[in-house]
């Protein structure tokens, strides 16, 4: 089992290296896991001119799984395009067909009091967000500033094809199939075409699904839903768009954003784990990042590519122990519970493994 492992920026490396240590003991009780590390994002600019660096991308594209931290940096914001840090994680996904996005967002029940919404909305809360991940407006084509009669004009283009829409909801579905069965299906078809037919092809796919029950909300009312009936949830399908925006939404039914991890697929088992977080500049390098969200990410490889189920349920109760013993990094800390910082709070998950 070959792991890349790409840390990234900010508070990239230190939540990644406490998923590292969680997966170290898996290696040391005998898993057959290798790790391998690159340099992706302003960390590689830096060092090599590219975010994404050639030896980089080789050691993405061979391995069997890649762990990523986060990447960015106030620094790299005026850099061109193609230079930025974000397009280096952009590159990777796409050059890897990694076109499916799962974003569990769960409640636990120590955190309930960390979310800003009501506790009654949030009990027994277990959801999937499924983003399509390399179309849309992020890689639609054209794209650009121009000048039209001296007037500054930016244009990017929403643009699905009926295969990628059909592929995604294959996932949708059968991801369905092993949860309670539900598909709601975001888009914003009263208004764009690109979204007309996500909406007819995925009704078409849902046919073949006669067991898995279909529904469809523009994403302003899905928006609106995620707040008001979250449970009402199974798996949210949406594009790349409107994925990026309803997950750091949904991130606030768990309380911090730091507990929101990922993992990123094509059509075979490789994939790309990584938090949803962000490389949060401001706290970088002082200890007090949650990894939660990336030891989880690392439950989620290890489920996903390893078939290593009960390793993955290893990993999520050690953590679901932690919380349960009281012990939170300071953005999901409340009144009465032990304040640890990030290494700690990676040591703690590493003890209640065993
Ligand atoms: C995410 C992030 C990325 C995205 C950025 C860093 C390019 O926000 O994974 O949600 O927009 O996809
Ligand atoms: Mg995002």
């Amino acid at each position: 089992m070959k792991i890349a492992v790409l840390p990234g920026d900010g508070i990239g490396p230190e939540v990644t290296a406490q998923a590292l240590k969680v997966l170290d003991v898996f290696a040391r009780e005998g898993t057959p896991i290798e790790f391998e590390h690159g340099l992706i994002g302003g960390c590689a600019y830096d060092e090599s001119g590219h975010p994404l660096p050639d030896s980089t991308f080789k050691l993405a594209r061979e391995a069997d799984a890649i762990l990523f931290g986060a990447e960015g940096g106030f620094q790299y914001e005026t850099l061109s395009r193609g230079l930025r840090p974000g397009d280096a994680l952009l590159s990777i996904r796409r050059e890897l067909n990694l076109f499916a996005n799962f974003r569990p967002v769960v409640t636990w029940p120590e955190l309930v009091g960390a979310s800003p919404l009501k506790a009654e909305r949030l009990e027994g809360l277990d959801l999937m967000i499924l983003r399509e991940l390399t179309g849309d407006l992020y890689f639609g084509e054209p794209r650009g500033v121009t000048s039209e009669n001296g007037v500054r004009v930016g244009i990017n283009t929403m643009r699905y094809d009926e295969n990628e829409i059909r592929r995604i909801a294959h996932v949708a579905f059968r991801t369905a199939r092993t949860r309670r069965a539900r598909v709601c299906s975001v888009d914003k078809a009263n208004v764009l075409e690109s979204m007309e037919l996500w909406r007819e092809v995925v009704e078409e796919v849902g046919q073949e699904y006669p067991d898995v029950t279909l529904e469809h909300l523009y994403v302003d009312a899905a928006a609106m839903s995620l707040l008001r009936s979250p449970q009402h949830f199974d798996v949210l399908l949406t594009g790349n768009l409107f994925g990026d925006i309803l997950s750091d939404e949904a991130s606030m039914l768990t309380g911090s954003i730091g507990m929101l991890p990922s993992a990123s697929i094509g059509d075979g088992t490789k994939g790309l784990y990584e938090p949803v977080h962000g490389c949060a500049p401001d706290i970088a390098g002082k200890d007090v990042a949650n990894p939660l969200a990336s030891i989880l990410s690392a439950a989620m490889m290890l489920r996903m590519s390893f078939d290593m189920h009960s390793g993955a349920d290893r990993i999520e109760r050690a953590v679901r122990r932690v919380l349960a013993s009281g012990y939170r990094t300071a953005d999901i800390a409340e009144p009465g519970t032990k304040l640890v910082g990030t290494a700690q709070m990676g040591d703690l998950v590493v003890a209640a493994l065993s």
